[in-house]
């Protein structure tokens, strides 16, 4: 049984439901999962005391959180050196049309090629729009966005996009790889 840390960074809570679902996985393994959320950690995380990392984080204005960065660059050596995974959650991801999809990748990179991590794995995934939790404005902003994107306008509703089998199947790779470095 490995001890498995799965942290992340959120604004609007899909980045957690996802961390979650790959918590379940991993623990359905027979693994002992932490979940954290990197803007409020239980107390002082260490890494270096678990056996595998996952970090997440999601887009917003074209970045990843930045307090999940700063959690990286912290820890990077660690990270490099344990199994180690990384998903960035976007409604980039969500598109069809792979070149729509390629900023999501884009970015993701651009998030490894900034802190210096080098994760064994990578994942971009689709995220939701929770017009249900915005205020007004970000209500506005989204929805413009949303037309010219998926068309998805109606704001009395919520959308999520995420792909949960890919979310599992992701999880399910990052026990794999901690098995084979037991
Ligand atoms: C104000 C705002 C800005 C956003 N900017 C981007 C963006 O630049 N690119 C993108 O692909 N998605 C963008 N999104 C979509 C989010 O990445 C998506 O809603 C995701 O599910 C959010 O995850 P979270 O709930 O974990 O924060 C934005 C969402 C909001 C509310």
């Amino acid at each position: 049984m490995a001890r498995v840390l799965i942290c992340y960074g959120t604004s609007e809570g899909q980045t957690a439901t996802v961390a979650e679902r790959m918590g379940d996985v991993v623990d359905g393994e027979g693994h002992d999962v932490i979940l954290a959320h990197l803007k409020h950690p239980p107390g002082e995380l260490e890494p270096d005391s678990y056996d595998g990392i996952v970090v997440g984080a999601s887009i917003h204005g074209g970045s990843h959180q930045r307090y999940v960065g700063s959690f990286v660059r912290d820890h990077l050596e660690t990270l490099n050196r344990r199994p180690s995974a990384f998903f960035s959650v976007s409604l980039t991801a969500a598109h069809d049309d792979p070149d729509e999809r390629a900023p999501a990748a884009e970015l993701l990179e651009e998030f490894l090629d900034e802190t210096g991590w080098n994760p064994d794995g990578t994942l971009a995934v689709a995220g939701a729009l929770k017009y249900s939790e915005y205020g007004l404005l970000k209500r506005f902003v989204m929805r413009r966005i949303a037309g010219r994107a998926s068309g998805d306008t109606d704001t009395s509703r919520d959308y999520e996009y995420t792909d949960w089998e890919d979310v599992e199947a992701f999880a399910r790779e990052f026990t794999t790889l901690l098995r084979a470095d037991a």
